[in-house]
């Protein structure tokens, strides 16, 4: 197994700065392309590798993992001669699409390309490459470094090749694979959407209160994190959207609940803004 020397991650958000910083960690050049803001998007990848260092988690110092990693402002930027691309921009399938297809005229024919989608089928965005053999779905968890899971997603055309390349990468980063067929939401996204969906019907039925819901599945099933504190922290606006994908492909048990918009509509979209289904500046 060989580690990547180069590798270029597209969109500097939460789930790209994270994946930069793993990568960069592993030994490889990494370049993050970021539209809005590439100062931000280095400052999270530098928060991330104080906080890995302060654990104990990394093997280097971490100013010399951060100098492997620059930044650019748009695909187009990318250096040519990259091993992997992973794309993490936000879940809109339109800006994926435009997106990979930059990507794809930037890159060299033996650039392996992935995308972060959490539930867009990664046959619909390999439509926009000129190879869709080498497009593969990469999905990390958040936050990155600390989360042990990748599930991979292979499209009907994506090369037997490619699956190999990306299970030996998702296993020297020190992560567990799991290797799923294309499909909506794929297997995590649309058992944790469904489960999420349950708890707020139950919630907007009067069942129990948040907190009982949630230390039911946490003290009854031994979930480490309950549906409703689990959708706070992947974020309202995150799941909605998703739970409307998935309403659209795999059908109405997917619609969201009126209150689960509602909240959205407020502003109250979880961990991030405060407030969710639990309250977050009391914690
Ligand atoms: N947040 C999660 O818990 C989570 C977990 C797994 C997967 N994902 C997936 O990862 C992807 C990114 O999510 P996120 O939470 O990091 O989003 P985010 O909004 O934090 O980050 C997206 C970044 O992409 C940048 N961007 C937008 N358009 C761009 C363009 N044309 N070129 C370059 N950069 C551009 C934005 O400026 C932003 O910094 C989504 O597909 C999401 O579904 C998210």
């Amino acid at each position: 197994m060989t580690v990547p020397v180069s590798v270029g991650v597209v969109g500097g958000g939460r789930m790209g700065a994270g994946i930069a910083q793993v990568f960069a960690a592993l030994g490889a050049a990494v370049t993050i392309a970021e539209a809005a803001d590439q100062a931000a998007a280095l400052g999270r990848v530098e928060t991330g590798l104080a906080r890995a260092h302060e654990r104990g988690k990394l093997d280097e110092d971490p100013a010399a993992i951060l100098a492997r990693v620059t930044t650019v402002a748009g695909p187009t930027d990318l250096p040519a001669d990259l091993e992997l691309v992973v794309e993490a921009v936000p879940e809109i399938p339109s800006l994926k699409v435009e997106v990979l297809a930059l990507i794809d005229k930037t890159v060299s024919a033996s650039t392996v390309i992935a995308s972060n989608t959490s539930s867009i089928s990664i046959a619909e965005l390999g439509a926009a490459l000129s190879d869709p053999s080498r497009f593969i779905g990469m999905h990390f968890f958040n936050p990155v470094p600390a989360s042990t899971l990748v599930e991979i997603v292979r499209a009907p055309a994506t090369s037997a090749a490619v699956v190999e390349h990306v299970r030996e990468w998702v296993s020297l980063l020190g992560k567990t694979e799991v290797l799923v067929n294309d499909s909506p939401g794929f297997a995590t996204s649309r058992l944790g959407v469904c489960l999420g969906l349950e708890a707020i019907r139950m919630l907007e039925e009067g069942v129990a209160d948040a907190e009982s819901i949630d230390r039911a599945m946490e003290l009854g099933y031994k979930h480490p994190m309950g549906p409703l504190r689990s959708t706070d922290l992947v974020g309202l606006d995150v799941r909605l959207a998703i739970a409307e994908h998935l309403a659209s492909t795999l059908g109405d048990r997917f619609t969201p609940p009126r209150l689960l918009r509602d909240k959205v509509a407020r502003g109250e979209l979880g961990r991030k803004s405060g407030k969710g289904f639990h309250d977050w500046e009391k914690k």
